[in-house]
C-alpha cells in the first residue's frame, strides 16, 4: 500500500500524487494543484486548526478520545504519583528524567535564580489593588525582557538556558508579589531552603512567622496540579508563545503573549469562570435549572468540553482524588456538591452525551485553589506558573526545528477589489 494520496482536480481533470507521512499530507503539496501556470495554486482553509498539525512535537502527547496524557512518553497519573514539578520541568526541557545530581543542580539553579529586580516592586505601585493578577503577570513578563537584553539572543544555546532557568524561577516570585500588593501586604522575598511551591506558598501566605512551614499536604497537591499544567501540546496559548517566538522575539515576551493567551475564559481563565459559576448556581437544587440554561445557548458549563479531549480528561480524574486529600486539611468546599451534582447530571444528559463534553482540567482546580485560600483572580495565574515550563520547551523546540520559519498563515481575501479613493466631499 502506497502512502500516497490521490487527488484529481475536477477544474483540470489532472491527477496528482501527495505522499502520506505520519497520518498527515503536507499543506504546501497543495500548491502544485494548479488551474493556470500563473494560479497561486491550491491551499487548504483551517480557521481555528480544527485539523492541521502546525509543527512535530517530541514533548506531550495526546490522545482526545482514549483520555490519554504523557509527557515524553511518561503517563501523567504516573507523573502525578510519583514525580515533582520541578523534575517534570527538567523533563519536558531535557527529554529525560534527570538522575540525582542532575536535578540537584536543576533544583539548585532554579531556586537561586527566585530573586527579582528590585525596580519590580516600584512598578506594582502603579498599579491599582484590584488589578487583576494575570494582567499584571502578562505585563511583568514582558518588563522582565528590559531587564535581560542579551536574552534576544534566542539562537545562543547557552544565553536560552539561562533564561529559562530564570523563568521558571521567576515566575512564582512575580504572582505572589502581585498578591501580596493587591492586598497592601509586604512583600516576601523567595527562600531557597523551601522546595519550589513551598516558598511560593511562603511568599503568598507568610505573615509573622519567622519561619513559614507550608503544611505538607498542601504543598504536595500544589506540587501534583503543577505537574498536571506544565504542558498540554498545541494549545491557544503554547500556539502563541510558538508563533511570537517565531518572530525570534525573547523568551520574556514570547511566554507574555502565551500568559495573555492563557488569561481568556475559553482557556487557563476557565477555572475562575467554574468558580464564579458554582457561585452564581449557589445550591444543588438549582443545578437542573442551570443545566437547562445551558442547553437553550444561554451560557457554557464552564470547565467541561475540551477541543481535544473528547473524553474525562486524565487530568481532571486525578484532581479530582487529590481534592479528597486537601479538604482533609481544609475542609471540604461547599461549592463541591454542586460541582458532584453538575457532572452528575451533565454526563448522563443527551446534549452533553452527544457533543462529548467531559470535565476538563479546570472543572475541579478551582475548588482546591480556594480551599487552598487562593483568591479567584489567582487561579489563572496558578495554571501560568507551571505552564511556563511547558511554553519554554515548545519555544526551544520551536527554535531548534529546521522545518519552522516565522508564523504566517494564509488568508482568503473577502474585501473589495481595487477601487479609487473617494475624496471626502463625494462620500
Ligand atoms: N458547555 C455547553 N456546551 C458546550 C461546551 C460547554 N462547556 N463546550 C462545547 N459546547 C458545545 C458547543 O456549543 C457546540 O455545540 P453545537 O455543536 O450545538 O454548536 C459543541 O459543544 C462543540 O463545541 P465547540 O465550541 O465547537 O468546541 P471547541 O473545540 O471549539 O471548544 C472549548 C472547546 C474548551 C473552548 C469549549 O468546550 C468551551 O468553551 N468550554 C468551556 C470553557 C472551558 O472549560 N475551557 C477550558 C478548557 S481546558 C483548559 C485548557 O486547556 O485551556
Amino acid at each position: 500500500m502506497a502512502d500516497t494520496l490521490s487527488i484529481t482536480d475536477n477544474r483540470t481533470g489532472k491527477t496528482y500524487e501527495i505522499a502520506i507521512q505520519d497520518g498527515t499530507i503536507r499543506a504546501a503539496d497543495l500548491r502544485q494543484i494548479k488551474v493556470a501556470s500563473d494560479d497561486f495554486g491550491l491551499m487548504s482553509y483551517d480557521p481555528a486548526f480544527m485539523n492541521t498539525a502546525s509543527c512535530r512535537s517530541a514533548i506531550t502527547y495526546l490522545d482526545g478520545d482514549a483520555g490519554i496524557l504523557r509527557y515524553r512518553g511518561y503517563p501523567i497519573e504516573q507523573l502525578a504519583e510519583q514525580s515533582t514539578y520541578l523534575e517534570v520541568a527538567y523533563l519536558l526541557m531535557h527529554g529525560e528524567l534527570p538522575n540525582t545530581q542532575q536535578l540537584g543542580a536543576w533544583e539548585h539553579s532554579i531556586m537561586t535564580h527566585t530573586f527579582v529586580h528590585e525596580f519590580l516592586k516600584r512598578a506594582l505601585e502603579g498599579y491599582r489593588y484590584d488589578a487583576h493578577p494575570m494582567g499584571r503577570l502578562v505585563a511583568f513578563l514582558a518588563t522582565l525582557s528590559t531587564f535581560y537584553t542579551d536574552a534576544k539572543d534566542v539562537r545562543n544555546p547557552e544565553i536560552r538556558k539561562q533564561h529559562v532557568v530564570r523563568i521558571i524561577a521567576k515566575m512564582p516570585t512575580i504572582a505572589a508579589w502581585a498578591y501580596r500588593h493587591s492586598l497592601g501586604r509586604p512583600y516576601i522575598y523567595p527562600s531557597n531552603e523551601l522546595s519550589y511551591c513551598g516558598n511560593f506558598l511562603a511568599m503568598l501566605f507568610q505573615i509573622a512567622e519567622p519561619k513559614y512551614k507550608p503544611h505538607p499536604v498542601l504543598e504536595r497537591a500544589l506540587d501534583v496540579l503543577f505537574i498536571l499544567h506544565a504542558d498540554h501540546e498545541q494549545n491557544c496559548s503554547t500556539s502563541a508563545a510558538r508563533g511570537v517566538g517565531s518572530a525570534e522575539s525573547d523568551p520574556y515576551v514570547s511566554l507574555a503573549a502565551a500568559s495573555a493567551a492563557l488569561y481568556g475564559p475559553l482557556h487557563g481563565g476557565a477555572n475562575e469562570a467554574v468558580l464564579r459559576m458554582l457561585k452564581k448556581i449557589g445550591n444543588v437544587k438549582n443545578v437542573p435549572e442551570f443545566i437547562a440554561s445551558v442547553k437553550a445557548g444561554e451560557g457554557k458549563l464552564m470547565g467541561f468540553g475540551h477541543r481535544v479531549y473528547k473524553n474525562y480528561d486524565p487530568r481532571a480524574k486525578v484532581i479530582k482524588k487529590l481534592a479528597d486529600d486537601v479538604f482533609a486539611v481544609t475542609g471540604r468546599n461547599p461549592l463541591l456538591d454542586i460541582a458532584l451534582e453538575l457532572e452528575k447530571i451533565a454526563l448522563s444528559d443527551e446534549y452533553f452525551i452527544k457533543r462529548k463534553l467531559y470535565p476538563n482540567v479546570d472543572f475541579y482546580s478551582g475548588l482546591i485553589y480556594q480551599a487552598m485560600g487562593f483568591p479567584v483572580e489567582m487561579f489563572p495565574v496558578l495554571f501560568a506558573i507551571p505552564r511556563a515550563s511547558g511554553w519554554l520547551s515548545q519555544w526551544c523546540e520551536m527554535l531548534d526545528d529546521n522545518e519552522q520559519k516565522i508564523s504566517r498563515p494564509r488568508q482568503i481575501y473577502t474585501g473589495p477589489d481595487a477601487r479609487d479613493y473617494v475624496p471626502m466631499a463625494k462620500r
